[in-house]
């Protein structure tokens, strides 16, 4: 962390202070995941600042997923460093990586929750189940009050006339506005999401990057794993290009796909823009 972030002193008068950067939200460093002798991740560094919007893209296969599965740790990382809201959940000590203990990683993944792109809801629950699920046995929220919540959270996704459907009687694109109320549940500070569109039927795309979009412009922090273009140029503040299981080039969406510095970024965008 720079001395600057930590700075608290007001300027001297006459001198104009310079503006503080914010204290990042997230912030990997030289992660690591290997699966059974592959290494998947070889240093991954990414800083996320509260509010930003974040797109990873990049090649199939290249750790897109492990990447933000590692972040919340439903994957085990191998090694690296992972801060999330001013709280070191793995680091190196040594040569030993060590993890804070379950509890604290579930605490910490219950603030970051994941929507994925085969929604991943309880088939046997109503949506409202699905809902306040995580509120009532992660955050042991109280069950009136969880449920007050989901009704709400639902409305505002256009689903409060399914509280009570099973997943199996909606839409895909209805399964997904599940699947992020089920997020909002939570009252997250950072939503991850994996491909939130790449199931979907073409026609239902649109309605689930609306909701997404709202979403940002509400201010909450996202990172978003898409092959959604045009979605990433409109939406993104930073693009991270992953490749090979390390981040190649990062920037802002105009730079990253009208003037690609990496060769392989600029083959990769060529590849999916014709
Ligand atoms: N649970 C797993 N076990 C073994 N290999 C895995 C596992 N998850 C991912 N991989 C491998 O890691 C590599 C990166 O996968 P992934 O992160 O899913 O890439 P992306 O999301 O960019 O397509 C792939 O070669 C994939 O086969
Ligand atoms: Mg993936």
């Amino acid at each position: 962390m720079s001395a600057r972030i930590l700075t608290t002193e007001a300027p001297a008068p006459g001198i104009t202070a310079e503006p503080v950067p914010a204290k990042p939200l997230l912030q990997v460093r030289a992660l690591h995941k290997s699966f059974g002798g592959v290494n998947v991740l070889r240093g991954v560094d990414l800083t996320v600042n509260p509010g930003e919007v974040s797109f990873v893209i990049g090649p199939s296969g290249g750790g897109k997923s492990t990447l933000i599965r590692c972040i919340n740790f439903l994957e085990t990382p191998n090694a690296g460093e992972i801060t999330f809201d001013g709280r070191l959940l793995c680091r190196e000590e040594g040569n030993v990586f060590k993890m804070e203990p379950e509890r604290v990683l579930r605490a910490a993944r219950s603030e970051m929750p994941m929507v994925f792109q085969h929604f991943n809801l309880f088939s046997h629950r109503t949506v409202l189940e699905n809902v306040i699920e995580g509120p009532v046995m992660v955050k042991r929220w109280p069950r009136d009050e969880a449920i007050a919540h989901a009704e709400k959270l639902l409305a505002e996704v256009g689903l409060a006339d399914k509280a009570d459907r099973y997943p199996d009687e909606l839409s895909g694109g209805q399964k997904q506005r599940v699947a992020i109320a089920r997020a909002l549940a939570m009252r997250p500070k950072l939503i991850l999401f994996d491909e939130p569109t790449s199931a979907l039927d073409p026609e239902l795309v649109s309605g689930i990057l609306d909701t997404i979009r709202a979403l940002a412009e509400q201010g909450m922090t996202l990172i978003i794993v898409s092959h959604e273009m045009g979605f990433a140029r409109r939406l993104a503040d930073v693009v991270h290009f992953i490749a090979d299981g390390t981040i190649v080039e990062s920037g802002p969406p105009a730079r990253i796909f009208d003037n690609p510095d990496n060769p392989r970024l600029a083959t990769f965008i060529r590849s999916i823009l014709h």
